[in-house]
């Protein structure tokens, strides 16, 4: 029992610290809208230096609609979901896929983003799909993202591995 809690307290200190980090250096999380989000992802916390989606490395195999190839970067509260299987991705919880051709040519950039409150009805994910000039193809309650996304809705909507 003991060791349990200490496990539950070291956790507990391990989320808070790359919280503060995140936001020691990243600033605050950005609103729920398709430039504040790719603002945040591309200057103020570039994604890139985000870890990768535990398990998956660079350019893994995707299906329709994603791409050929994939690679997925998660925010550290997302990662620490994946990790320790705590089944519920953390509000602020971002995650971030490159949906690549299969010459490895960059076709679109897909966001889900918790925002508390945002979306009660589709597990709270804000959607938004870039091009690879950045610009907006899709954003916010996308009817699209949502409909396919739900046969997930066990894994709290995410598809690349189980989270609980
Ligand atoms: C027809 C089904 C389908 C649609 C539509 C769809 N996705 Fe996905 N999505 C998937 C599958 C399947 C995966 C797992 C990766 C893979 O194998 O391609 C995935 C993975 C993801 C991931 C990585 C996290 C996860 O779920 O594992 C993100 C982020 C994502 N999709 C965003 C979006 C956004 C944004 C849209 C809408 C613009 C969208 N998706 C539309 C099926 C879909």
């Amino acid at each position: 029992m003991k060791k349990f809690l200490m496990m539950v307290a070291v956790s507990g200190m391990v989320l808070g610290a790359s919280w503060g980090m995140a936001l020691a250096g990243g600033g605050s999380l950005p609103a729920a809208d398709g430039k504040a989000v790719y603002d945040y992802i591309t200057r103020t916390s570039p994604y890139q230096q985000w870890p990768l989606w535990p398990g998956k490395e660079k350019f893994y195999k995707g299906q329709h609609p994603h791409g050929a190839l994939l690679t997925t970067y998660v925010s550290d509260p997302a990662k620490n979901t994946v990790v320790s299987k705590t089944g519920q991705f953390p509000v602020g919880s971002i995650i971030v896929k490159e949906n690549y051709m299969p010459d490895k040519m960059l076709g679109a950039v897909t966001v889900m983003y918790r925002v508390d409150g945002y979306d009660p009805n589709a597990g709270d994910w804000f959607w938004a799909k870039y091009k690879a000039s950045g610009e907006i193809e899709a954003q916010g309650k996308v009817a699209g993202c949502i409909g396919c996304h739900t046969a997930a809705i066990q894994n709290d909507w995410v598809f690349t591995s189980a989270v609980k």
